[in-house]
């Protein structure tokens, strides 16, 4: 059954009991032009926020703008390539000065630019990996910290090869390890204020892993390690970083939420 509060086009078939938990906050979500990033901003548009989405080409950009104003979402879009220490500035600056404030963030990209074994890597592939999926978070994240409201949230997407970094993906998963330690970290720094976790994804049909979610042989061996006997969606992921980012988490800091449909994790 559909939210009583919402008007009949924003009860979407995926969300059957969305809420408005983000009405008056701002959302700041990093490459969320499509897949992950996509339907967080959706979601977190759904419930309220004003989003502000970023990726590195303008047409995607204008496309996902697009798509969320037909929905009656609040949001704003620009071009942010995150290794770029010029665009997360404009992001960041674009956002204030339209928004005033930052109530949440969520830092979402990533890049897997080999799938050699972590020993023959080339030491770009090495950087790369380092510098998209770990340290351009905690630098755009220097420059939002000076303008997050009292009670915001961020949260960071790692993956569930953070736990066990599978051959192919092995150096993506260490850097995906990283988040997990960042958690903990910035958690602790931010603390009271802010609130810092991670939402850790199973396997997901993307852009991203379509070069393993398209071999229909490796798709059916991914669904049957799960215990859902499924691959997540990106509702799926969208909905627990929604919980986390929300105040119905308000008692959550420094945590991951594995959203892999029962794939082991933990020791
Ligand atoms: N899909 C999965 O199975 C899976 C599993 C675990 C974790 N994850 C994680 O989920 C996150 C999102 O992945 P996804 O599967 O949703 O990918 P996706 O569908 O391929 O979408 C990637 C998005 O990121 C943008 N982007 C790529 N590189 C960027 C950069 N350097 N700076 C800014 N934007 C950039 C892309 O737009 P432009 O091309 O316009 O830049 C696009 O909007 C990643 O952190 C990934 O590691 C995914």
């Amino acid at each position: 059954m559909c939210c009583f509060i919402l008007s009949p086009r924003q009860c979407e078939p995926s969300y059957p009991n969305i809420g408005r938990r983000f009405e008056g906050k701002v959302a700041l979500v990093t490459a969320s032009t499509q897949g992950i990033g996509f339907s967080i901003a959706h979601r977190l548009g759904l419930e309220g926020a004003s989003v502000i989405i970023s990726s590195r080409r303008q047409k995607n950009v204008d496309d996902a703008v697009k798509k969320l104003k037909e929905e009656g979402i609040e949001v704003f879009g620009l071009v942010c390539h995150v290794s770029n220490a010029q665009h997360r500035k404009n992001l960041v600056d674009q956002t204030v000065q339209k928004y005033g404030k930052i109530d949440v963030v969520v830092s979402n990209a990533a890049a897997n630019p080999s799938v050699d074994a972590i020993l023959q890597m080339k030491e770009s592939a090495l950087d790369k990996l380092w510098e998209v999926n770990v340290k351009t978070a905690i630098l755009l994240l220097q420059d939002v910290s000076p303008h997050l409201t009292k009670g915001s949230s961020i949260v960071f997407i790692s993956s569930i090869s953070a736990f066990q970094p599978p051959a192919g993906l092995a150096m993506y998963g260490v850097t995906k390890t990283a988040l997990l330690g960042l958690t903990k970290a910035l958690a602790t720094e931010l603390a009271p204020h802010t609130r810092v976790n991670c939402v850790a994804p199973g396997f997901v049909p993307t852009h991203f892993a379509s070069y393993i979610t398209n071999d229909e042989t490796v798709r059916k061996s991914l669904e049957e390690q799960t215990s859902l006997k499924r691959l997540g969606t990106t509702e799926d992921m969208a909905a627990t970083t929604a919980f986390l980012a929300s105040d119905d988490a308000s008692y959550i800091t420094g945590e991951t939420i594995v959203v892999a449909g029962g794939i082991p994790s933990r020791l």
